[in-house]
Protein backbone atom coordinates (compact mmCIF):
# COMPACT_ATOMS: atom_id res chain seq x y z
CA UNK A 1 0.00 0.00 0.00
CA UNK A 2 1.27 3.49 -1.11
CA UNK A 3 2.56 5.83 1.88
CA UNK A 4 2.88 9.65 1.97
CA UNK A 5 5.07 11.93 4.74
CA UNK A 6 2.91 14.09 6.19
CA UNK A 7 3.42 16.75 8.33
CA UNK A 8 1.25 16.94 11.19
CA UNK A 9 -0.10 19.74 13.55
CA UNK A 10 2.73 19.68 16.09
CA UNK A 11 5.60 19.77 13.25
CA UNK A 12 5.89 15.74 13.37
CA UNK A 13 5.64 13.33 10.51
CA UNK A 14 3.31 10.56 10.38
CA UNK A 15 2.56 8.45 7.34
CA UNK A 16 -0.91 8.71 5.32
CA UNK A 17 -1.99 5.88 3.51
CA UNK A 18 -4.17 7.39 0.93
CA UNK A 19 -6.37 4.04 0.12
CA UNK A 20 -7.71 4.51 3.40
CA UNK A 21 -7.88 7.90 4.19
CA UNK A 22 -5.79 6.88 7.07
CA UNK A 23 -2.56 8.07 9.20
CA UNK A 24 -0.13 6.37 11.30
CA UNK A 25 -1.01 8.71 13.87
CA UNK A 26 -3.17 11.78 14.30
CA UNK A 27 -3.14 14.55 12.45
CA UNK A 28 -3.15 17.55 15.25
CA UNK A 29 -0.01 16.08 16.00
CA UNK A 30 1.96 12.83 15.85
CA UNK A 31 4.84 13.71 19.13
CA UNK A 32 2.37 14.92 21.10
CA UNK A 33 -0.56 12.11 20.56
CA UNK A 34 2.66 9.42 21.62
CA UNK A 35 3.70 12.14 24.81
CA UNK A 36 -0.04 11.95 25.80
CA UNK A 37 -1.60 8.68 25.48
CA UNK A 38 1.58 6.32 25.84
CA UNK A 39 3.93 7.96 28.13
CA UNK A 40 1.76 10.05 30.10
CA UNK A 41 -1.36 7.96 30.45
CA UNK A 42 0.51 4.61 29.92
CA UNK A 43 4.04 4.34 31.44
CA UNK A 44 4.14 7.35 33.64
CA UNK A 45 0.64 6.46 35.47
CA UNK A 46 2.18 2.70 35.68
CA UNK A 47 5.22 4.05 37.19
CA UNK A 48 3.58 5.72 39.70
CA UNK A 49 1.02 2.89 40.80
CA UNK A 50 4.18 0.28 41.03
CA UNK A 51 7.91 1.26 41.74
CA UNK A 52 9.50 -1.35 40.05
CA UNK A 53 12.83 -2.04 38.76
CA UNK A 54 11.92 -2.73 35.50
CA UNK A 55 8.91 -3.27 33.13
CA UNK A 56 7.63 -4.81 30.12
CA UNK A 57 5.56 -3.58 27.40
CA UNK A 58 4.45 -4.69 24.46
CA UNK A 59 3.53 -2.58 21.80
CA UNK A 60 0.87 -3.24 19.41
CA UNK A 61 1.65 -2.00 15.82
CA UNK A 62 5.50 -0.98 15.63
CA UNK A 63 5.24 1.29 12.86
CA UNK A 64 7.76 4.16 12.45
CA UNK A 65 9.11 3.13 15.88
CA UNK A 66 7.87 6.72 17.50
CA UNK A 67 6.65 5.02 20.74
CA UNK A 68 9.48 2.67 21.28
CA UNK A 69 11.89 5.92 20.72
CA UNK A 70 9.81 7.96 23.03
CA UNK A 71 10.36 5.27 26.12
CA UNK A 72 13.97 4.76 25.11
CA UNK A 73 14.28 8.87 26.19
CA UNK A 74 12.15 8.29 29.41
CA UNK A 75 14.15 5.25 30.04
CA UNK A 76 17.17 7.40 30.08
CA UNK A 77 15.78 9.97 32.26
CA UNK A 78 14.38 7.02 35.17
CA UNK A 79 15.92 4.35 37.31
CA UNK A 80 14.03 1.71 35.82
CA UNK A 81 14.98 -0.76 33.15
CA UNK A 82 12.30 -1.50 30.32
CA UNK A 83 12.05 -4.16 28.34
CA UNK A 84 10.14 -3.49 25.28
CA UNK A 85 8.52 -5.66 22.42
CA UNK A 86 7.32 -4.30 19.31
CA UNK A 87 4.75 -6.50 17.05
CA UNK A 88 4.41 -5.69 13.42
CA UNK A 89 3.32 -7.51 10.39
CA UNK A 90 4.64 -4.70 7.37
CA UNK A 91 8.01 -3.68 8.81
CA UNK A 92 8.51 -0.02 7.36
CA UNK A 93 11.75 0.33 4.96
CA UNK A 94 15.02 2.06 6.17
CA UNK A 95 14.22 4.85 3.52
CA UNK A 96 11.14 5.97 5.08
CA UNK A 97 12.56 5.48 8.38
CA UNK A 98 15.40 8.18 7.42
CA UNK A 99 12.75 10.80 6.55
CA UNK A 100 10.97 11.14 9.75
CA UNK A 101 12.00 14.28 11.85
CA UNK A 102 11.72 12.93 15.29
CA UNK A 103 14.85 13.06 16.56
CA UNK A 104 15.55 16.70 14.98
CA UNK A 105 12.31 17.79 17.04
CA UNK A 106 13.24 15.66 20.23
CA UNK A 107 16.34 16.79 19.79
CA UNK A 108 17.87 13.47 20.53
CA UNK A 109 20.17 11.57 19.27
CA UNK A 110 19.53 10.25 15.12
CA UNK A 111 22.08 7.43 15.42
CA UNK A 112 19.50 5.82 18.43
CA UNK A 113 16.55 6.15 16.03
CA UNK A 114 17.73 4.40 13.67
CA UNK A 115 19.57 1.96 15.66
CA UNK A 116 16.25 0.96 17.03
CA UNK A 117 15.20 0.41 13.13
CA UNK A 118 18.53 -1.11 12.18
CA UNK A 119 18.79 -4.10 15.11
CA UNK A 120 17.47 -7.20 13.88
CA UNK A 121 13.77 -8.59 14.20
CA UNK A 122 13.33 -11.55 16.32
CA UNK A 123 16.01 -10.96 18.81
CA UNK A 124 16.37 -9.33 21.87
CA UNK A 125 18.27 -6.13 21.77
CA UNK A 126 20.62 -3.94 23.90
CA UNK A 127 19.74 -0.61 23.15
CA UNK A 128 20.94 0.73 26.30
CA UNK A 129 21.50 -0.73 29.43
CA UNK A 130 18.19 0.58 30.69
CA UNK A 131 16.31 -0.16 27.16
CA UNK A 132 16.00 -3.74 25.78
CA UNK A 133 14.42 -4.34 22.09
CA UNK A 134 12.37 -7.21 20.81
CA UNK A 135 10.89 -6.07 17.68
CA UNK A 136 8.71 -9.57 16.07
CA UNK A 137 7.51 -9.81 12.85
CA UNK A 138 3.48 -10.81 13.63
CA UNK A 139 0.08 -10.84 13.28
CA UNK A 140 -1.55 -9.76 16.26
CA UNK A 141 -4.15 -12.16 15.55
CA UNK A 142 -0.83 -14.55 16.20
CA UNK A 143 -0.12 -13.41 19.76
CA UNK A 144 -0.29 -15.52 22.25
CA UNK A 145 1.58 -14.65 25.03
CA UNK A 146 0.91 -15.19 28.81
CA UNK A 147 1.27 -13.44 32.27
CA UNK A 148 4.20 -11.45 30.14
CA UNK A 149 3.79 -7.81 30.35
CA UNK A 150 3.11 -4.67 32.89
CA UNK A 151 2.11 -2.45 29.71
CA UNK A 152 0.19 -2.73 26.36
CA UNK A 153 0.52 0.42 24.08
CA UNK A 154 -2.53 -0.66 21.56
CA UNK A 155 -1.70 1.61 18.15
CA UNK A 156 -3.25 -0.38 15.80
CA UNK A 157 -5.17 1.24 12.56
CA UNK A 158 -8.53 2.77 13.30
CA UNK A 159 -11.24 0.71 13.83
CA UNK A 160 -12.87 2.27 10.84
CA UNK A 161 -10.42 0.68 7.94
CA UNK A 162 -9.44 -2.33 10.61
CA UNK A 163 -12.60 -3.41 12.97
CA UNK A 164 -11.43 -7.09 13.47
CA UNK A 165 -8.61 -5.40 15.27
CA UNK A 166 -10.84 -3.62 18.06
CA UNK A 167 -12.50 -6.96 18.63
CA UNK A 168 -13.16 -9.25 21.80
CA UNK A 169 -10.46 -11.86 20.21
CA UNK A 170 -7.63 -9.72 20.08
CA UNK A 171 -8.77 -7.77 23.31
CA UNK A 172 -8.81 -11.45 24.95
CA UNK A 173 -5.50 -11.77 23.76
CA UNK A 174 -4.40 -8.72 25.58
CA UNK A 175 -5.97 -9.54 28.56
CA UNK A 176 -3.97 -13.08 28.54
CA UNK A 177 -0.76 -11.23 27.30
CA UNK A 178 -1.34 -8.70 30.56
CA UNK A 179 0.21 -9.65 34.18
CA UNK A 180 -2.44 -9.05 37.02
CA UNK A 181 -2.69 -5.35 37.14
CA UNK A 182 -1.43 -4.49 34.05
CA UNK A 183 -2.52 -1.86 32.06
CA UNK A 184 -3.53 -1.33 27.99
CA UNK A 185 -3.41 2.26 26.33
CA UNK A 186 -4.81 3.14 23.40
CA UNK A 187 -5.79 6.72 21.59
CA UNK A 188 -8.97 5.04 20.74
CA UNK A 189 -12.51 5.74 22.53
CA UNK A 190 -14.72 4.26 20.18
CA UNK A 191 -17.68 2.32 22.54
CA UNK A 192 -17.46 -1.19 20.33
CA UNK A 193 -13.70 -1.45 21.35
CA UNK A 194 -14.03 -0.26 24.97
CA UNK A 195 -17.10 -2.68 25.40
CA UNK A 196 -14.84 -5.47 23.57
CA UNK A 197 -12.72 -4.81 26.13
CA UNK A 198 -15.03 -4.81 29.20
CA UNK A 199 -16.47 -8.26 27.75
CA UNK A 200 -12.96 -9.71 28.36
CA UNK A 201 -12.56 -8.74 32.10
CA UNK A 202 -10.66 -5.19 31.70
CA UNK A 203 -12.32 -2.43 34.04
CA UNK A 204 -11.96 0.55 31.71
CA UNK A 205 -11.64 4.53 32.16
CA UNK A 206 -12.07 7.42 29.71
CA UNK A 207 -9.72 10.06 29.79
CA UNK A 208 -8.99 13.36 28.80
CA UNK A 209 -7.70 12.54 25.12
CA UNK A 210 -4.57 13.81 23.24
CA UNK A 211 -4.77 17.16 20.84
CA UNK A 212 -7.90 17.07 18.97
CA UNK A 213 -9.92 14.02 20.89
CA UNK A 214 -12.05 14.58 23.40
CA UNK A 215 -11.31 10.76 24.71
CA UNK A 216 -8.94 8.17 24.98
CA UNK A 217 -8.96 4.94 26.88
CA UNK A 218 -6.86 3.11 29.61
CA UNK A 219 -8.06 -0.39 30.54
CA UNK A 220 -6.43 -2.55 33.43
CA UNK A 221 -6.58 -6.11 34.01
CA UNK A 222 -7.70 -6.34 37.56
C1 LIG B 1 -1.34 3.11 13.67
S1 LIG B 1 0.02 2.30 12.96
C2 LIG B 1 1.22 2.18 14.23
C3 LIG B 1 1.88 3.42 14.59
C4 LIG B 1 3.12 3.16 15.37
N1 LIG B 1 2.86 2.82 16.75
C5 LIG B 1 4.00 4.35 15.22
O1 LIG B 1 4.26 5.06 16.21
O2 LIG B 1 4.41 4.59 14.10
C6 LIG B 1 -0.54 0.59 12.97
C7 LIG B 1 0.55 -0.41 12.66
O3 LIG B 1 0.01 -1.73 12.71
C8 LIG B 1 0.53 -2.50 11.63
N2 LIG B 1 -0.46 -3.54 11.35
C9 LIG B 1 -1.63 -3.38 10.69
N3 LIG B 1 -2.34 -4.54 10.71
C10 LIG B 1 -1.59 -5.44 11.40
C11 LIG B 1 -1.80 -6.79 11.80
N4 LIG B 1 -2.93 -7.45 11.48
N5 LIG B 1 -0.85 -7.40 12.50
C12 LIG B 1 0.31 -6.75 12.82
N6 LIG B 1 0.57 -5.46 12.47
C13 LIG B 1 -0.38 -4.80 11.79
C14 LIG B 1 0.73 -1.51 10.53
O4 LIG B 1 1.69 -1.95 9.60
C15 LIG B 1 1.17 -0.25 11.28
O5 LIG B 1 2.55 -0.18 11.41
Amino acid sequence: MERILLKTADGSHTLHIPEWGEQYHSKHGAIAEALHVFIKEGLHHRMALHQASEICIMEIGFGTGLNAFLTYLESEKQDTIIRYTGIEAYPLGIPEIEKLNYSTLLKASEEKFREIHKVPWEQTCEISPKFELLKKQQFFSDIKTEDAFHLIFFDAFGIRVQPHLWTESIFQAMFTSLKKGGILVTYAANGNARRAMQSVGFSVERLPGPPGKKEMLRATKT
